[in-house]
C-alpha cells in the first residue's frame, strides 16, 4: 500500500469510527438495548454517583458496542420506615420496580424511562438499566443554577407527563437527582425502586395538570390481564390493583377537565429533540 493510500485508509477509519459509534447508539431499538443489557459482558464496575442505595455503574461490551449500565440489586422490605415526611409500613425498596416502571412507561408511549432488564449479577437478581448519555445536569442542579429550558413548551410537556407517571406509579422518590436532563433538554426519569405503593388514589392530584392525548388513550386501555402479563413478575397483585385504581382516578380527573388540558406532544417542531425517537 502506498503512503497515500495508507493515509487515506486511516483517515477513513478515523472518520468512520466516531460517528458510527454515536449513530449506532442513537438508532438502537428498545429490543436491541434489552438484548445488549441482558447479554453484554461486564468489563468494569464502580459505585454509581450520588445515590444512597449503593448501586453500581458498569461498563458493558458485546464486542461491537461498549456502553455504560446502571446495576441495582436492592430488594428490601422494612416493617416501619421513617422518612423526613412520614412513617411508611411495609416499605419496599426494590430493583424490580425499575423494570416495572420501564415497561409501563413504554405501554403508555412515554419514553421517559431508560430501558431496564432483569439480569443475574453476583448471584442476585438485579435490574440492568441503560446509562443515559449526554447528561447535562439533574433537576437539582437546574434549580440551583436557576436555568430554564430554551423552549418552555417542550420542557413543560415533558414535566407534566412525568408528574402524571409518578402519580400513576405512586413514586415517593422523585427527588431532584432522579430526573436527568440531557444537553438537548430531554428529560429521563431514573430510580423507581421506591414506587408502586398501594394507595387507591394519587397522593398529589394537583400534579395532574395536563396530559398528552395519546397517553390518555393508552392509560384508558390499561387492564389487569395486560399488566399481569407485562409486569406480573415485578409487581404483586395488590400493587397492580392499586395502580389500576389510581389510573381510574387519573382518567376521570382529565375527562372532567375537558379539551383544554389535552396536548399533543411533538406537534411543535421546536420540540423535536425532546420527543422520543422510536426507531422501528
Ligand atoms: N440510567 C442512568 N443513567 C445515567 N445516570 C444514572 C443512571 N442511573 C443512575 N444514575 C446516576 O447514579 C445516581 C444513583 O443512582 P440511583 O438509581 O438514583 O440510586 P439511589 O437509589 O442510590 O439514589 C443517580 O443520581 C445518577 O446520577
Ligand atoms: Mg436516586
Amino acid at each position: 500500500m502506498s503512503n497515500l493510500t495508507a493515509a487515506l485508509a486511516l483517515s477513513l477509519l478515523v472518520v468512520a469510527a466516531v460517528p458510527l459509534a454515536q449513530t449506532e447508539t442513537a438508532q438502537l431499538t428498545d429490543a436491541q438495548i434489552e438484548q445488549f443489557l441482558s447479554k453484554a459482558r461486564v468489563t468494569r464496575t464502580r459505585s454509581a454517583p450520588k445515590g444512597i442505595t449503593g448501586s453500581t455503574r458498569a461498563t458493558l461490551t458485546d464486542g461491537t458496542l461498549t456502553h455504560e449500565a446502571h446495576i441495582q440489586t436492592i430488594d428490601e422490605t422494612v416493617r416501619e420506615f421513617r422518612s423526613m415526611r412520614e412513617v411508611e409500613f411495609n416499605f419496599r425498596d426494590s430493583w424490580t420496580f425499575n423494570i416495572a416502571a420501564y415497561k409501563i412507561d413504554r405501554m403508555l408511549g412515554l419514553h421517559l424511562v431508560p430501558v431496564s432488564v432483569e439480569r443475574y449479577w453476583n448471584g442476585k437478581r438485579s435490574a440492568f438499566t441503560w446509562w443515559v448519555d449526554d447528561v447535562m445536569m439533574d433537576e437539582g442542579e437546574r434549580l440551583a443554577k436557576r436555568l430554564q429550558a430554551p423552549d418552555l413548551r417542550c420542557w413543560n410537556d415533558q414535566v407534566r407527563l412525568l408528574r402524571v407517571f409518578d402519580q400513576l406509579i405512586e413514586n415517593i422518590d422523585r427527588n431532584l437527582g432522579n430526573m436527568l436532563i440531557t444537553t438537548k433538554w430531554r428529560i429521563w426519569a431514573i430510580d423507581h425502586t421506591r414506587a408502586f405503593r398501594r394507595s387507591p388514589t394519587p397522593r398529589a392530584p394537583k400534579d395532574l395538570t395536563k396530559i398528552d392525548r395519546t397517553v390518555l388513550a393508552r392509560l384508558q386501555e390499561l387492564d389487569e390481564p395486560t399488566l399481569k402479563k407485562a409486569v406480573g413478575r415485578y409487581l404483586d397483585p395488590y400493587e397492580i390493583k392499586a395502580l389500576l385504581q389510581r389510573r381510574d382516578f387519573i382518567v376521570a380527573h382529565f375527562q372532567a377537565m375537558g379539551e383544554e388540558v389535552l396536548f399533543d406532544r411533538g406537534s411543535e417542531p421546536a420540540c423535536a429533540d425532546t420527543v422520543p425517537v422510536v426507531p422501528r
